[in-house]
C-alpha cells in the first residue's frame, strides 16, 4: 500500500515553514512520536533552505531566469509498506560541484558568518539515510527515507 503527495512551490524563504508543516501533516494518520515529526521537519526545513539559498539564490538576481523560469521547489512525501517514509525534495536550480565533499559536516560554501555547513549532517542523523543527486547547471534532488516507529500497517 502507498501513499504519495506532491506538492511544487515557489523557491522562497517563506515556504519553507509550509512544507515543513505539509511534511509533519502527511505522516499525522500514523501517529508518530514528537521526537519523529520533529526530525523530520528539521530535516526538510534543511533540504528546502538548501534549494533557496545554494540552487537558486545566484540565480534570483538573473533576469532571464526571473521572467522565464519562476524558480520552484518539488516536495514528494510516500509512505510504503506501512512505515517507511521517503521525502524527495528537487529543485532545478545550480547543482553541486562535488556531493561527497558537500555532505561532509561543516563544509560550505555559502557565507562563514550565516551557514555552518551542518544542513546534510541534519538530514543525515534524523533520517534513517539520505541519497544526493545533482548535475552542474541542472540541479539538486535529495531523497531521505525514515522508517518511523509504527507497528504493521497503517
Ligand atoms: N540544493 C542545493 N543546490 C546547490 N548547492 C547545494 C544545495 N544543497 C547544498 N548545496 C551545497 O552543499 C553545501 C553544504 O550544504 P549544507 O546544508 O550541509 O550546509 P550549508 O547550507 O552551507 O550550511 P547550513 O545548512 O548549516 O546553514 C552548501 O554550502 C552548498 O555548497
Ligand atoms: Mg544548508
Amino acid at each position: 500500500m502507498e501513499n504519495v503527495l506532491k506538492m511544487e512551490f515557489s523557491a522562497l524563504a517563506e515556504n519553507e515553514a509550509f512544507a515543513r508543516a505539509a511534511a509533519a501533516a502527511f505522516v499525522m494518520p500514523l501517529d508518530p512520536t514528537v521526537e519523529e515529526v520533529t526530525e523530520i521537519k528539521t530535516a526538510v526545513s534543511e533540504a528546502v533552505s538548501n534549494c533557496v539559498i545554494h540552487g537558486y539564490g545566484e540565480l534570483c538576481g538573473d533576469e532571464s531566469f526571473a521572467k522565464n523560469e519562476a524558480p520552484t521547489i518539488v516536495m514528494e512525501c510516500a509512505l510504503e509498506k506501512g512505515n517507511r517514509l521517503t521525502i524527495t525534495i528537487e529543485d532545478k536550480g545550480v547543482g553541486i560541484d562535488d556531493v561527497d565533499q558537500a555532505m561532509e559536516p561543516l563544509f560550505t560554501t555559502g557565507d562563514e558568518e550565516e551557514r555552518s555547513g551542518m544542513g546534510f549532517t541534519v538530514m543525515q542523523s534524523f533520517m534513517d539515510r539520505l541519497k544526493v543527486r545533482s548535475s552542474k547547471g541542472e540541479g539538486t534532488t535529495v531523497i531521505m527515507t525514515k522508517y518511523l516507529d509504527v507497528p504493521g500497517e497503517y
